[in-house]
């Protein structure tokens, strides 16, 4: 898979890509607003850990955000289980150094569009950190509609935190 975005592509992960993964990955302003289960610190092995699992994905629905040199970032979508089956997760982040340039916006159009189109979703959605003011500029921008506040639905670093809903219907839903 592969999708052209202006002067960056969404791909799909190479095991060359460790070394850029662990280099940009390794950044505790990118994992306070992931889940637990993005390491932190991200070691060597951690992206040796996620390039295995993400090469073995069939189909794979984790994808590397790259340029001409590197991967410099990493989108994907979850499907559900049972009468969830047809809505999916978003998640991404994006390196530091290209924060603010739009990228990951456009991104997340693109793999939007993807999933709908390739996979048959109804429905993707993602739940930022209601902190996380830059994800839900991200999501607000590439069309998708804030549903809710999900109330003291996280702990993260000893902090209880809201998360945002947001959501994208295929379209005609
Ligand atoms: C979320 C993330 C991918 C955004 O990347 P980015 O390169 O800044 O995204 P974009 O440039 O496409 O858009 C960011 C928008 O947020 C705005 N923004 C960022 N920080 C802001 C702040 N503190 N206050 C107000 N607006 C802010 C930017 O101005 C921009 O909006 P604009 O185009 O209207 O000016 C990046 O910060 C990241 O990787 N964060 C860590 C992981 C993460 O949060 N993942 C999402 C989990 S739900």
């Amino acid at each position: 898979m592969q999708l052209k975005i202006d002067n960056y592509y969404v791909r799909n992960w190479q095991k060359s890509d460790i070394p850029a993964l662990f280099k940009y990955a390794d950044n505790p302003k990118i994992a306070v607003n992931l889940r637990d289960a993005f390491p932190s610190p991200y070691k060597p092995a951690d992206a040796e850990k996620f390039l295995a699992i993400v090469l073995e994905m069939n189909p794979c629905t984790y994808f590397a955000i790259a340029n001409h040199e590197e991967a410099i970032g990493s989108i994907g979508f979850m499907a559900g289980k049972d009468v969830h089956r047809f809505s999916a997760e978003m998640g991404y982040w994006l390196a530091e150094p290209f924060w603010g340039r739009g990228i990951i916006t456009k991104a997340v159009r693109a793999v939007t569009d993807y999933a709908f189109r390739e996979f048959g979703l109804n429905r993707i959605y993602a739940e930022p950190f209601a902190d996380n003011i830059a994800s839900v500029r991200v999501l607000e921008k590439a069309g998708f509609t804030l549903e809710g506040r999900l109330r003291a639905n996280v702990v993260k670093r000893g902090k209880v935190l809201d998360q945002l809903l947001f959501a994208k219907l295929r379209e005609g839903l």
